[in-house]
């Protein structure tokens, strides 16, 4: 079986960190506050968030990331930055395993929890409330709470004359699951030179039932934001 984010990893910054980092900054001014004991990445994935985490916090953030091809690039993406590899620990290990307790008084979740399923959700919330302190503060982004088949264009980039593209396809499978098929091509002068694929599976969660899931785990709300965001404290 092939490695999950082998094929995403190479692709993804390119294709997706402008709009992604756009959004990151805009919940970061709103909900991130000033740490005082550590802050969580939680599916760190190539460390868009975690880079930016570790330039505006003093304290250490832990990026938590179980696929190696994302630690390569976000360990690539931190290297020489003398004035913030100190402050940043990569735990190489799923959220559910994470084991840390009373680290953090800042968590930050995105684009995560849509591939647990609910007995996975649960450990990981579990993980979650054990590594924050009391009063931490957790910004998670929810699951879907549905699926409808979709097409969608990934943001395109001209690199050296070749045009970068991909497109994500998405799948109902049965009454509580879905399927993301991301497809990367890169042309010239029009013409296919190479295309690659990666399929990931989902799990709904509907919006009740996911805090819920969050009461269960010793979370209160907060507040929510765009895009499916919900802030809940510990
Ligand atoms: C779609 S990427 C999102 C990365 C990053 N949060 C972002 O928004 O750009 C999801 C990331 O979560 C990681 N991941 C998947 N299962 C995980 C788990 N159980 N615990 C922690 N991270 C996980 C994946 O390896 C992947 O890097």
């Amino acid at each position: 079986m092939s490695q999950a984010y082998a094929v995403t990893a190479e692709f993804y910054d390119l294709l997706q960190a402008t709009e992604h980092l756009a959004v990151t900054g805009r919940l970061l001014d709103r909900w991130l506050g000033q740490p005082a004991v550590g802050v969580l990445d939680v599916g760190a994935g190539t460390g868009l968030a975690t880079n930016l985490l570790a330039r505006r916090c003093t304290v250490t953030v832990h990026a938590v990331e179980p696929a190696a091809s994302m630690r390569a690039v976000l360990l690539s993406r931190l290297a020489g930055q003398t004035g913030v590899l100190p402050r940043v620990r990569v735990h190489a290990r799923n959220v559910q395993d994470l084991g840390l307790v009373g680290v953090a008084d800042f968590g930050w979740c995105l684009n995560t929890m849509a591939g647990l399923d609910l007995a996975e959700r649960a450990a990981a919330l579990r993980a979650l409330a054990e590594a924050l302190v009391p009063g931490g503060r957790l910004v998670v982004q929810r699951p879907p709470s549905r699926a409808v088949a979709d097409r969608r264009d990934l943001p395109s980039w001209q690199l050296g004359g070749d045009l970068y593209s991909g497109e994500v396809a998405t799948t109902p499978v049965g009454a509580d699951r879905i399927r993301w098929r991301f497809s990367y091509r890169v042309s010239r002068k029009g013409a296919l030179v190479r295309q690659e694929s990666e399929v990931f599976d989902g799990h709904l969660a509907t919006v009740s039932g996911f805090d819920a899931e969050l009461a269960t785990a010793g979370f209160t709300p907060v507040g929510t934001d765009d895009p499916d965001i919900v802030v809940v404290q510990r």
